[in-house]
């Protein structure tokens, strides 16, 4: 099977398994898995940040930086694509009593100027409080778009004015840092926290990190306790974290090469509506009205290929470390006798 659906399904190369197997542990909730401790530092020191936790999910990353940011009743803003909003089960909502102002945009981007006529007037007090913005890059439901450095600091500006913290969900950061050739302290510099994801371009089994200063990441420590995050030896864990920060960072421009083959077939097929421009390991394509969705994937599934739909005639194929270029020229062909 050849599958498309996620880069989250991925499997731990042998040079990952080695380091897992070699790795140091001890009892981290004690604070004492030596291996814990080095990925930690070395995320932190690569983002010229104070300090960084290891966490089992970006869900649980992204959420804790929400409860530490926030207080209940507080409103956050963020796109409507957020995977915050869409994908993580009313957690702001769940475990930090936050509504949230949803944003448009060009395919899950916010800009500067939306933002801030979003920021409520902080003397009225008929108004919930903003306390935070959250940005996503790269945006997984807008087909992997990525934020101009421009954008980003223009938004950071206007959290500054208006004392909101600003939190970057970046689950695939480093796709977007491939393609820009920014580098992670550039982030590091502007970002009161920033999630990363090792669990999905960068191949770990499981796997994310939070950053921020240290005050941030004391506090994220004890709500990750209360989330039930925290872990024993999972230094295993953090072996593969630290390989892939060595490993598999460059090697993202491959699956974009990958997607841009799968683009290029796929502007080749009449039943094809429409497409998103692709920019990294994410592919979005609409069919004509008159075919379903649904027995599309069905056929593509009995030629051995596997995609995702996501909702609103969104389908979505996503390359991957898993997936080898001759995989991709046979997803390519089976498309194109489609
Ligand atoms: C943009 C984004 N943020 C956060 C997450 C959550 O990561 P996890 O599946 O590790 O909870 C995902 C997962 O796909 C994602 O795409």
């Amino acid at each position: 099977m050849i599958d498309l659906r996620s880069d989250t399904v991925t499997r731990p190369t042998p040079g990952m398994l080695n380091a897992m197997f070699s790795a140091k542990v001890g009892d981290d909730v004690f604070g004492e898995d030596p291996t814990i401790h080095e990925l930690q530092q070395k995320a932190a020191d690569l983002f010229g940040m104070e300090a960084a936790l290891f966490c089992p999910s970006g869900t649980m990353t992204n959420q804790i930086a929400v409860n530490v940011h926030t207080r209940p009743g507080d409103e956050i803003i963020m796109h409507e694509y957020s995977h915050i909003f869409n994908y993580e089960g009313g957690g702001a909502a769940f475990n930090s009593g936050c509504q949230i102002r949803l944003l448009p945009g060009k395919r899950g981007l916010l800009d500067a100027n939306t933002v801030e006529k979003s920021v409520n007037n902080r003397f009225d007090i008929h108004a919930a409080r903003t306390s935070l913005v959250t940005v996503e890059n790269t945006c997984n439901k807008g087909g992997g778009s990525c934020y101009s450095m421009d954008t980003l600091k223009e938004i950071r500006e206007v959290t500054r004015l208006n004392d909101l913290a600003y939190h970057l969900d970046g689950a695939r950061l480093f796709n977007a840092l491939v393609i820009s050739g920014d580098s992670p302290k550039d982030y590091g510099s502007f970002f009161d926290s920033i999630s990363i994801c090792l669990s999905k371009g960068l191949g770990c089994p499981v796997g994310s990190l939070l950053l921020g200063s240290k005050a941030f990441i004391q506090e994220a420590l004890r709500v990750r306790k209360k989330l039930g995050g925290g872990m024993r030896q999972a230094g295993i864990l953090a072996a593969a974290g630290i390989y892939a920060l060595d490993h598999h960072i460059e090697r993202l421009a491959e699956d974009h090469t990958k997607a841009q083959v799968l683009r290029s077939a796929l502007e080749q097929c009449s039943w094809v509506r429409d497409m998103e421009s692709v920019e990294t390991n994410i592919v979005i394509f609409y069919l004509h009205e008159n075919r379903d969705p649904q027995l599309f994937m069905e056929k593509l599934e009995s030629e051995g290929i596997r995609i995702i739909g996501m909702g609103q005639g969104k389908l979505r194929m996503v390359t991957h470390l898993d997936v080898s270029e001759e995989d991709i020229e046979k997803t390519a062909e089976v498309l194109k006798k489609l």
